[in-house]
């Protein structure tokens, strides 16, 4: 029997975590929608946690018809989780979960790996061990006459029954204990979907990320961007403005034998990089402080850039750059190898001197709309 599943995605990726599902033989995938990618997997395993550009991973439990804005909508969808089988996914789940802590991992290729990339469960119980309930999360699109609440303690109280669980609302602001099991209803149009979340913890979570800077990047997204880059023909792979380190450590499954090497100015941020590097088990890289106005590495030394340089919102340039931002184009320029890529996260689509545009992808990350660009360096800056 086949299992639909849904990859939740940062808005504009959705096209590189279907080419992930693909390349990483999870499924067939069925469809790509606003936020998600939907796919159909015969043998949905461990592997559904190492998705990396995904921000979370579901498995559908019930697709609805005809839910219209009137509160008759509500009985619907009760009954419509009253009938759904919870106990036989809720195994299913446990069973993903499980076999992803309690054994080694096997790959679709026949190899084998000791743990989940970046220890996905780390710090979070195994599917069996979240005996804290039932809780759902909703949301829908258009003006209807119930809301949010109204929909979640509909589904949740029906879900949480024959699972012999508390259901936990999230109306006046509660907070469902964690361990709970997670369910989501997305509704739009006149369509809602039920279904329930693998992981003990959303996928975008990483939990070597324990320690954090201001303005530090959305690791699905930096996943995105090592993708993005072709790591697995880069020798020496750079991010001059590195921050709390996630676009070298999530580069480390792409690249595992390049010459990764992060600088930030900022020793407090260098400090983190390593710190979370060495939780994630992202060996070798090398981490320093350094000014990004004045990169000390050789000309043409780099291969790839991957960057999310300060963009004077969340986090100001400091140093060289605090007067000139344009000199971190000019040093990337200066150390990239002709022909080399660049990936960065940018608050606009431009071009740099000395660069060609190979591709543009536009986000909505945070309430913003940024751009990843992928550049490749032309022979001069003219
Ligand atoms: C948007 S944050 C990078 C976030 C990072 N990608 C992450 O995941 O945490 C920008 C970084 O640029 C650094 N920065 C600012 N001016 C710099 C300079 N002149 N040289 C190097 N890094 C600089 C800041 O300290 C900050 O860590």
């Amino acid at each position: 029997m086949h299992t639909l599943a849904v990859a939740r995605a940062v808005r504009g990726i959705e096209p590189l975590v279907a080419a992930e599902i693909r390349r990483a033989g999870l499924g067939v995938v069925r469809g790509v929608r606003h936020r998600e990618v939907w796919f159909e997997t015969a043998d949905p395993g461990p592997e559904l946690l190492g998705l990396r550009t995904a921000d979370d991973v579901l498995l559908v439990a019930a697709v609805v018809e005809g839910i219209g804005r009137g509160r008759e909508a509500l009985g619907r969808l009760s009954r419509a989780a009253r009938e759904l089988d919870a106990e036989s996914l809720t195994k299913l789940a446990h069973q993903i979960t499980g076999q992803a802590t309690d054994r080694p991992h096997e790959l679709r290729d026949g190899g084998t790996r000791d743990a989940l990339p970046y220890g996905v469960l780390e710090g979070g119980p195994p599917y069996g061990g979240r005996g804290g309930g039932v809780e759902v999360s909703a949301s829908f699109v258009g003006r209807r006459n119930y809301s949010r609440f109204d929909i979640e303690d509909a589904v949740g109280a029906e879900l949480a029954r024959p699972l012999g669980l508390p259901y936990h609302s999230r109306r006046d602001g509660r907070v469902p204990p964690e361990g709970s099991t997670a369910w989501r209803v997305t509704v739009e149009d006149g369509q809602a979907v039920i279904a329930l979340r693998v992981p003990a913890r959303p996928l975008h979570r990483r939990p070597y990320k324990m320690e954090s800077i201001p303005g530090t990047l959305h690791p699905p997204v930096a996943a995105a961007m090592a993708g993005l880059a072709r790591l697995d023909r880069a020798g020496t792979v750079l991010d001059p403005c590195c921050g709390a380190g996630t676009t070298l450590i999530e580069a480390r499954a792409l690249a595992p034998h390049a010459r990764l090497i992060g600088f930030d100015h900022d020793p407090r941020a260098v400090h983190v990089a390593a710190a979370n590097a060495t939780r994630a088990a992202a060996d070798s890289i090398a981490w320093g402080v350094a000014d990004a106005g004045r990169i000390p590495l050789p000309d043409g030394s780099v291969d790839r850039v991957l960057v999310n340089p300060p963009w004077d919102r969340q986090v100001a340039p400091s140093g060289r750059l605090r007067r000139d931002p344009g000199r971190l184009w000019r040093e990337i320029h200066r150390v990239l190898a002709v022909g080399g890529t660049v990936v960065a996260l940018v608050p606009e689509a431009w071009r740099p001197p000395g660069f060609g545009v190979d591709r543009v992808i536009h986000l909505t990350l945070s309430g913003r709309h940024p751009v990843v660009a992928v550049l490749r360096r032309s022979a001069s800056r003219g």
